[in-house]
C-alpha cells in the first residue's frame, strides 16, 4: 500500500506539482500516515492485545472455522503476552507447550520446573503455553484468570479438542513467527514431557555447524508410518483426506526443535496447503508441511518419542524429553536430577529398555542408545 502510494505520487511531484496544488499534498499527507501507522505498529498492537486480554470471552464466541493460514495478527489470538515480550526477552530458545484448559497442574509444574528457566548455558531461553477454547465457560474464565496473573498463555480461535490439535499446532507456527523471529530455534512440546533445554541447547552447540544458520526439524523421526484407516481410531485418516499410503517422515509430536528458517518455511509451506478433513495429526502435518517446504527430519535418540523412559539421574540428565511425565514426578524428578553431587561421574547407571540405553562409565561418558554424548554437568 505505501509503496504504491509513493509511486503514484512520485511523477507529479516533478512535473505537475505546481499545477495541480492539493494534489501533492494531499499525496505527502497520505505518506506521512502511513509511515506514521508503521511507526506504531506496535503501539497499536499491544492496544488491541491489551483490549482482547480484558475482554470475558465466551466460549465459542471467538471461534472462527479451520483455515491452513497459519494465524500471525494480534486479534487472531483471544489471548497473548505483550506482542513485544520476544523483542524484550530476546530468547535463543523458545518453547511451546501444547496444553489443554484443563492441564492447570501440568502447566504449574513446567512453571515450576523447566518451563521456569530464564537463561540456560549462558542463553536466554523461555516458555510460553499454547491453548483452544475451552468450551466450559467456568474454565474459560479461569484461563483468563491465568492469563492475567502469569503471561504466558496464548489463545487461538479454535476449540480446544484432541482432533483440532492440529490447529493448535497451526497457531503455534504462526505466532512464533510473527511475534518471535528473534529465537534461534523454536521447541514444540507437549505438557507431559520432561523437556531438558540444557540437554538441548548442548546437544545444538556440539552440532552447531549445519544447524545455526540452515534448516533444522530435529526429534524422535518416525519412519514410513502408514496412514490410520481403522474408523474407530482416534488418528483415522480415510483415503479421500489423504491418498498416499505412507507419510513423509516426521519428528515425534511429544517433542520437537524447528530452526528459524525452518520454522519460517513449515509455516509458509502451511500456507499454501489446504486443511483436510478430518485434519492429520499434528506431527504428520507438520512432516507433511516439511516435506513440501523441502527441509528434512534428522533423529536424535535424545527426544524420547512416546514411550516412557525409566527414571534414571544419568539417562534423565542426558535426555532431551522425556514424555508421560505426571505433575507430581516431574517435580520430583526435576529436583532429583538438579540435586547435589555425585552426579554421573564413577557411577554405573545401565537401562535394558529399548528406548533408552544410558551408560556413564567413570570417564564422565554417556552412551545412549549407542551413540557417545558428552555428560552434562551444571
Ligand atoms: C558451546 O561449546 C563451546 C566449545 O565447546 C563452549 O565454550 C560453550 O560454552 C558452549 N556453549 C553452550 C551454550 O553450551
Ligand atoms: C475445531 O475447531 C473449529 C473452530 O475452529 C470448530 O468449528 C470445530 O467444531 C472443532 N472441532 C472439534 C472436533 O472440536
Ligand atoms: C568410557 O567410555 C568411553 C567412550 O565409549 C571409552 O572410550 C572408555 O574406555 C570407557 N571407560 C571405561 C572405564 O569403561
Amino acid at each position: 500500500m505505501v509503496g504504491r502510494g509513493l509511486w503514484v505520487c512520485k511523477p507529479r511531484f516533478g512535473k505537475r506539482g505546481s499545477r495541480l496544488g492539493v494534489l501533492p499534498f494531499l499525496c505527502a499527507a497520505a505518506a506521512s500516515a502511513a509511515l506514521l501507522a508503521l511507526l506504531f505498529v506496535d503501539f497499536i498492537e499491544s492496544w488491541v492485545t491489551s483490549m482482547s486480554m480484558n475482554t470475558v470471552v465466551e466460549p465459542h464466541a471467538g471461534i472462527i472455522p479451520p483455515q491452513s493460514v497459519p494465524p500471525t495478527r494480534p486479534e487472531e489470538f483471544l489471548l497473548m503476552p505483550s506482542p513485544l515480550v520476544c523483542q524484550r526477552a530476546k530468547p535463543y530458545l523458545i518453547t511451546m507447550v501444547t496444553t489443554a484448559p484443563a492441564n492447570q497442574r501440568a502447566r504449574q509444574a513446567i512453571r515450576d520446573t523447566w518451563g521456569g528457566e530464564v537463561e540456560v548455558r549462558g542463553l536466554r531461553v523461555m516458555t510460553l503455553f499454547m491453548v483452544g477454547v475451552a468450551s466450559d465457560p467456568g474454565l474459560a474464565k479461569l484461563l483468563i484468570e491465568e492469563a492475567r496473573e502469569r503471561g504466558d498463555l496464548i489463545q487461538g480461535r479454535f476449540l480446544d479438542s484432541y482432533s483440532n490439535l492440529t490447529l493448535k499446532t497451526l497457531s503455534m507456527l504462526g505466532w512464533a513467527r510473527r511475534f518471535c523471529p528473534q529465537a534461534h530455534f523454536m521447541a514444540k512440546v507437549d505438557d507431559d514431557v520432561l523437556f531438558n533445554p540444557s540437554a538441548l541447547l548442548h546437544f545444538l552447540n556440539k552440532s552447531r555447524n549445519p544447524y545455526e544458520q540452515g534448516d533444522l526439524y530435529l526429534g524422535r523421526v518416525h519412519l514410513h508410518v502408514a496412514p490410520d484407516r481403522d474408523p474407530d481410531s482416534k488418528h483415522y485418516l480415510p483415503a479421500g483426506a489423504y491418498p498416499p499410503s505412507v507419510f513423509p517422515d516426521y519428528c515425534s509430536g511429544t517433542a520437537y526443535v524447528l530452526s528459524r528458517s525452518a520454522l519460517l518455511k513449515i509455516s509458509l509451506a502451511a500456507s499454501a496447503s489446504p486443511l483436510s478433513t478430518p485434519l492429520p495429526p499434528e506431527d504428520v502435518f507438520v512432516g507433511l508441511c516439511a516435506r513440501a517446504a523441502g527441509v528434512l527430519p534428522s533423529h536424535c535418540p535424545l527426544f524420547s518419542g512416546g514411550p516412557a523412559v525409566p527414571y534414571g539421574r544419568c539417562c534423565y540428565q542426558a535426555m532431551v524429553s522425556i514424555h508421560h511425565i505426571p505433575p507430581r514426578e516431574m517435580l520430583h524428578f526435576w529436583a532429583d536430577i538438579h540435586s547435589s553431587p555425585p552426579y554421573c561421574y564413577g557411577t554405573l547407571h545401565y537401562y535394558t529398555d529399548t528406548y533408552c540405553r544410558c551408560r556413564a562409565n567413570n570417564t564422565g561418558m554417556l552412551i545412549v542408545n549407542g551413540k557417545e554424548t558428552q555428560l552434562l554437568m551444571r
